[in-house]
This record gives structure tokens, C-alpha cells and sequence, in this order.
């Protein structure tokens, strides 16, 4: 009997109004759509009649982009709380998964288990937690700090912090709340959990007060590269985002993290990895490579050489443009994005000029750009070569490349039967074929 055909994830990620650095200037986009609830939500209804998995956020904590902020040049410099916005949208969608960013430098757990618990029982169990360890020190100094904590100690910080948030969202048993309006009985005191977590970063004694929520666990996401990101996801993570350019990257990172997970004791099948993708889908080649040119034609030279350095951490604007790309020192406890991009640019044999357009483009993530049908062979030779489960879309320009993915790209995938036509359930873990966790406490019993 053939093989069944492995089904693909989707995710949509929607940053401000395109993930393209120009996509403000597009004459399509509604340039304030970033900061207006309506805009949002027809684009997660939009997400929804494409049956996507889930809805993600990113989130950064600080105007972002302009090392001068009186530049004016860019939209990055808004964005709205991504749990509210989630809340809201809860209650304009009634399958689509919503994942949202949330940072374990500037929060307490019990803080983030009370927001994604509140979020699961809004939702009826759609919630999904991106857990970022935060390396901007403009955040930093939003916060109390003058300057971002060591890439070590951050790392230490968010597997405590993740431990004990999924601990506080095991205080109740599933069935602790009997309600007994005869008996006078609310609920029962033995499956009541109270944690007295005290730690190197956190002291909380719990429990958290909400009851466990329709998931038993909000969904855990995690994007982090270097070797202590691909622990802490391979120990944590149930979706991992991530940056990768081509199918051996991705097939290396895919079986790297999925070894460190086995050898934890998790199956591989307890993961998903959906790297990040950038779509720009036509109906012919020649109509999506328009639409990518027409988007890079509006960047402007001063903005994408602030876009370069701030991915690359090292100021390429004064080098020749068609001359090979120089040899460069990566600098220490630099993010990981770093090594991977200077990696692409000497595997790829990229002049300066080639690399700003495709980092300032796509900041390192795969580009595709194709007709429906290029662009779904694309991701069949991903996840059939075992670099992805799935893939988060990063859209260039809203809302027309999230209609381009749900009027095209979805029905060239179901057609292939690669897509689901209907939700099969009505959680995100049923979307993603997660299992609905055991609390620490049923297990441990
Ligand atoms: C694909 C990807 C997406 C990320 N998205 C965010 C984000 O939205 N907000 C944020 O503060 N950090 C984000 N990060 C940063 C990570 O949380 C982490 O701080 C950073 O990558 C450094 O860790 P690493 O060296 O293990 O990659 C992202 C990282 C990656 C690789």
C-alpha cells in the first residue's frame, strides 16, 4: 500500500502590513492597516476560510529599525501587544490557532501562564505561546535594563521560566472543579496542585487561578538557532520557527533538532518545524516576479542598509557592490541569524549587492516566488526531503500575498492532497496533530 501523503502546516505571519521592508509603500496596502483592529481581523478570517493551521505574532518590545529614529523612513517603528490583539481575534474566528510572541526577559511565568491560559479558554483551546528570549537592547532599556543579559543566562532564564509557566497551567486536575450545586462542593481540594517553585530566577508558589484550559496546555513555539536554542527546543518546543534559506540547511537543522529531542526521551513526531517562507505567488512566473520586483523597487537605499546591519550586526553600505562578499568575523554572542546568513552568502557566491537585495528582501528566510503550482513543489521537496512539517508564512504585502496564498496556493495543495478542505477539530493541537498534554501531576501518579 502507497505511503500516505504527508499533510503540510501552514501558518500565517502577518507583520504590521507586510513582511517586505517597503510593503507600507505598496500601492495595494492600506499603510495604517498595522495599528487598526478591522485589518486584523479580516485578515485572520481570511486565514480561516484558507483552513490555515494558526494565525502567529512576532513581537519585539521597542520601536524597531532605525539605529536613527528620526529617519522616517520606516513602518517598524509600531505594533501593537500581541496577546490583546489575539484576544480580540478570538472572538472574530472560531478554528484558526492563535499564536502570539511573548519574551521570558521582561515577564514572570505566572504572568504569561495567566495570559495564554486566559487566551485557551477564550478560545476554546487555540492558543499557542512563541517563546522569545529577547537579544535587542533597545528592548532592554524599555525595560529597567541598560543592556540585554548574556545569551547563556537568557537561555537559563527561559527554561525556568517555561518550566514553571507549564507547571502553573497544571495546578488544576482536569476534573478538579465539581461545581456540586447539592453538596456545596466547588471543587475538589486533591486535585488542587500548589507549586512552591523557588528557583535561581523565579519564586512562585501558585496555584495559577485559572482552571486547565481546553488544550491542557497552551502550545509551546520556540525560533532559536544556536546550540542552547536547539536545546531548548529540542527539551520544549511543539513548533519550531525558523530561518532557513535553502533545503540542506533546512534538512540539517530539521535532523538536528529532532536527534537532540529523541535524545531527551521525546518522539521526533512530538514536533513540528515550520520554517519561515516568503511567498509572492502569481497566476504565471512572470506575474510573481513582477510582484516581488515591484516590492524591492520601493525599498529605499537608506532604510536597506539599516535593514543589513541590523540582521548582520556588521555595516556592509561602504563596501564595492559587485565585488565577492568579504571574508567576515562573526562576532560574539551575536544571534545565530548572523552565522546563517553569512553561510548563504559564501554558499550561494553572492556580491554585496546580490546579498542586500535577497537579506533586505527576505531577511534569510526561503523565498518562493512562483505560480501556485512552482511554489507547491517547492514546499512538497521540503517536507518530502524531511526539512520541514510545515511552514510559516511570512506575507510581503497585506492583505493581497495572504489572498494570494488562500485563492491559490491552498486549493493547488488540497488538490494535491497535501491540505486539509476542513478543520478536522477545533484546536490548535488538533490542527497541528499535537496531543493534548498529561499534567506533571497525572503523570506522576
Ligand atoms: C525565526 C526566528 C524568529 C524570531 N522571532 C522573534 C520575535 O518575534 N521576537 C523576539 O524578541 N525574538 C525573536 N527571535 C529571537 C530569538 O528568540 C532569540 O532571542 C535569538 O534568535 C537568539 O537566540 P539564538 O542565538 O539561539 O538564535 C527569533 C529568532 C528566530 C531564529
Amino acid at each position: 500500500m502507497a505511503t500516505p501523503l504527508k499533510h503540510i502546516h501552514l501558518g500565517a505571519f502577518p507583520l504590521d502590513v507586510g513582511h517586505h521592508i517597503a510593503a507600507w509603500r505598496h500601492p495595494d496596502v492600506p499603510a495604517s492597516g498595522g495599528s487598526e483592529f478591522g485589518f486584523y481581523r479580516a485578515l485572520a478570517q481570511t486565514a480561516e476560510r484558507g483552513k490555515l493551521d494558526m494565525i502567529f505574532f512576532g513581537d519585539q518590545m521597542a520601536a524597531q529599525y532605525p539605529e536613527d529614529e528620526t529617519l522616517g523612513r520606516t513602518s517598524r517603528v509600531t505594533r501593537l501587544e500581541p496577546t490583546t490583539l489575539l484576544a480580540a481575534l478570538a472572538g472574530a474566528t472560531t478554528h484558526l490557532g492563535l499564536v502570539g510572541t511573548v519574551s521570558t526577559s521582561y515577564f514572570e511565568p505566572f504572568h504569561v501562564a495567566r495570559k495564554f491560559a486566559t487566551l485557551d479558554q477564550l478560545s476554546g483551546g487555540r492558543s499557542g505561546w512563541n517563546v522569545v528570549t529577547s537579544f535587542n537592547d533597545k528592548e532592554a532599556l524599555n525595560f529597567n535594563r541598560g543592556e540585554v543579559a548574556g545569551h547563556a543566562e537568557r537561555y537559563r532564564r527561559a527554561l525556568e521560566f517555561v518550566d514553571v509557566t507549564k507547571r502553573l497551567w497544571d495546578s488544576w486536575d482536569d476534573d478538579a472543579f465539581v461545581r456540586d450545586k447539592d453538596s456545596g462542593l466547588y471543587f475538589d481540594p486533591e486535585k488542587l496542585h500548589v507549586l512552591h517553585h523557588r528557583g535561581e530566577f523565579f519564586a512562585s508558589r501558585g496555584p495559577l487561578n485559572i482552571p486547565r484550559s481546553p488544550q491542557g496546555r497552551p502550545v509551546i513555539v520556540q525560533a532559536g538557532a544556536s546550540h542552547e536554542g536547539r536545546d531548548f527546543s529540542a527539551g520544549q518546543a511543539e513548533v519550531i520557527f525558523t530561518a532557513q534559506p535553502n533545503l540542506q540547511a533546512a534538512r540539517g537543522f530539521y535532523q538536528d533538532v529532532k536527534s537532540r529531542a529523541a535524545a531527551l526521551g521525546r518522539h521526533a513526531d512530538e514536533i513540528r518545524i515550520m520554517p519561515g517562507v516568503m511567498t509572492f505567488i502569481g497566476r504565471t512566473h512572470e506575474e510573481a516576479q513582477e510582484k516581488y520586483q515591484r516590492l524591492q523597487s520601493l525599498i529605499h537605499p537608506q532604510v536597506g542598509w539599516i535593514v543589513l546591519k541590523r540582521h548582520l550586526g556588521i555595516d556592509l553600505s561602504g563596501m564595492p557592490l559587485d565585488e565577492p562578499f568579504p571574508e567576515l568575523e562573526l562576532t560574539p554572542d551575536f544571534p545565530s541569524r548572523q552565522k546563517l546568513l553569512i553561510d548563504m552568502a559564501r554558499g550561494d557566491g553572492l556580491t554585496v549587492r546580490q546579498f542586500y537585495e535577497r537579506v533586505v528582501g527576505a531577511r534569510g528566510h526561503l523565498l518562493a516566488i512562483g505560480t501556485a503550482a512552482q511554489v507547491a513543489d517547492q514546499f512538497e521537496e521540503w517536507i518530502d526531503g524531511q526539512g520541514a512539517d510545515g511552514f510559516n508564512l511570512m506575507l510581503p504585502w497585506l492583505p493581497t500575498a495572504l489572498d494570494d496564498v488562500v485563492d491559490l496556493l491552498v486549493p493547488e495543495l488540497q488538490r494535491r492532497g497535501r491540505f486539509r478542505h476542513e478543520y478536522q477539530g477545533k484546536t490548535l493541537r488538533s490542527h497541528l496533530g499535537l496531543e493534548r498534554p498529561a499534567s506533571h501531576y497525572a503523570r506522576a501518579a
